[in-house]
């Protein structure tokens, strides 16, 4: 009974945390990197102007690293397991060309 209290409370903190969350989304096989970014990422993203949709840190300011972080999201971003392949590519060239390092 107390380990099942226990294993409860961790999940709770754990969802409070926004760790481990994923997110869903699957994106059409032809949708266009902006297509995904308007469809998923400004829920949180909010574009600054037309060219510039995200200001990103220096780590992350490559299509490998925007991959990444897409795949594996952190406390606060929900990874999106779903977004693979050319999909995650025309993502991850969409955002590195439409964003202002930091
Ligand atoms: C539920 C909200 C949420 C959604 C949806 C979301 N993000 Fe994030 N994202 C965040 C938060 C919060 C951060 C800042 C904290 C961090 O870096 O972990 C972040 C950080 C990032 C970073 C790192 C920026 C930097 O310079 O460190 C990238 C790149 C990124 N998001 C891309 C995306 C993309 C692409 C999508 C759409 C597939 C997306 N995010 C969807 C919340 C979200």
């Amino acid at each position: 009974m107390k380990k099942v209290n226990s294993l409860f409370v961790i999940s709770v903190l754990l969802v409070l945390a926004g760790c481990g969350k994923t997110n869903d989304y699957a994106p059409a096989a032809d949708a266009s990197g902006e297509a995904i970014f308007g469809a998923v990422c400004t829920q949180c993203h909010t574009p600054i102007s037309r060219e510039v949709v995200m200001v990103l840190s220096e780590g992350v300011a490559s299509e490998e690293g925007i991959k990444n972080k897409v795949r594996s999201g952190s406390m606060r971003m929900p990874a999106f397991p779903n977004i693979q392949g050319e999909a995650a590519d025309r993502l991850a060239e969409y955002v590195l060309a439409n964003s202002q390092a930091q």
